[in-house]
This record gives C-alpha cells, structure tokens and sequence, in this order.
C-alpha cells in the first residue's frame, strides 16, 4: 500500500512538472500585465498624461482613459506625440491604455504588442491584452484580440490604432 501511494505520488509529480514544462496558454497575459505594470511604456499620447473622457467610439466603458508607448512604438510618434499618419509599428511596439473606473481608480490595461508570428499575434503580428490592475484577465490574449479587431480596423485606424482618430 505505501508502495502503490508512493508511485501514485511519483506518477503526479511527473505529471505536474510535465504540465509546468508545456506552454501556459495564460503566460503571455501574465507577460502583458507584467509589462503594463511597469515603466516600460512611458510615452504618453500627445505626451500628456492628464485623463481624458472616454470618447464615443470606445468599446471600453470606463469613464477615463490614457495611453502610453514604449520607445520602439514612440519612434512613430510626431512631434505632437501623435502617431504618424501611414505609418506601422516596427515590431517590438508596446502600447498599453489605462482605463480608470473614475479619477482615482485605474481598472484595466488594454495591451498591444507587436510581436508577429508568436502566441496570440494576429495577422498583423498584435498580440491583444485585456487585464484588470487587479491581475484579472477580461479577454485572453490566446484569443488574437477576435473581441478586439474589427473595432480597431475601422475607418481612420493606423495600424489598428484608434488614439488618432478619437482624440486628433
Ligand atoms: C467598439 C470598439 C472597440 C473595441 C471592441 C475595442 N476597442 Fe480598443 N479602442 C477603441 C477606441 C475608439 C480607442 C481610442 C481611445 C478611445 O476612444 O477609447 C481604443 C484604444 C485602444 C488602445 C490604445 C491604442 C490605440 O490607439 O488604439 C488599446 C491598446 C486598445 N484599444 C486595446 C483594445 C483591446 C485589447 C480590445 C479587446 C479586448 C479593444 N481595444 C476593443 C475602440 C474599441
């Protein structure tokens, strides 16, 4: 018996770390809010960082959005910080869009990273991340922002990106 309970628990350890040695299909949403969290974006849109009202077109129901760029995303900002007309994001492009409940709450990071042909890319090669300052994911990232696209493809989009044609 002690036999058999030891070799059930050697059979499950092989099975966790064998789980723990596959790919986590949640991992790049842990990677994305990881990021989100941290200073690597910091380039704000028209380079002000004020909150500002949430516009018609968002699909985010948050009353206060701001957004920010990491330096490979920032290379296609004008000198206004708005992105150029035309243009794509060189791979490597992190934009990360705070919503905040109301002026003191900051609720969910919507995330684009540029990283094509890796987990979640779509054809464009975005990665879409959707995940509350909580930790909580609102829309995984697996998912290739099918929630997301075909708002962000309409009419005025750059690359997908709507910042320009909501707040010009
Ligand atoms: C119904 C339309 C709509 C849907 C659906 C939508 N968005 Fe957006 N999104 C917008 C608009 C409009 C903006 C520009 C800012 C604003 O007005 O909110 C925006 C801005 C953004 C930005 C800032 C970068 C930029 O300039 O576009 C990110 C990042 C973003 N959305 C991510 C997402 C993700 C991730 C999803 C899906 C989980 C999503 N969005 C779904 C309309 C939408």
């Amino acid at each position: 018996m002690r036999h058999a309970l030891k070799s059930a628990g050697l059979i499950l350890t092989v099975a966790l770390s064998g789980c723990r040695h596959e790919a986590d299909p949640f991992a790049v949403d842990a990677e994305l809010l990881d990021r989100a969290r941290g200073s690597e974006a910091s380039v704000w849109y028209r380079f002000d960082d004020d909150l500002l009202p949430r516009s018609s077109g968002s699909g985010h129901n948050e009353a206060f959005l701001r957004t920010r760029f990491n330096d490979v995303a920032a290379s296609i900002l004008d000198e206004n910080g708005k992105v150029m007309e035309d243009t794509l994001f060189p791979n490597g492009s992190l934009i990360v869009k705070e919503l905040w409940l109301d002026e003191n709450t900051l609720g969910t990071y919507a995330v684009l990273l540029k990283r094509t042909g890796t987990q979640g890319a779509d054809a464009d090669g975005w990665v879409w991340g959707y995940v509350r300052a909580n930790g909580e994911v609102r829309e995984s990232a697996i998912n290739a922002g099918n929630a997301c696209r075909s708002c962000h493809g309409q009419t005025g989009h750059i690359d997908r990106t709507l910042m320009n044609a909501y707040f010009p």
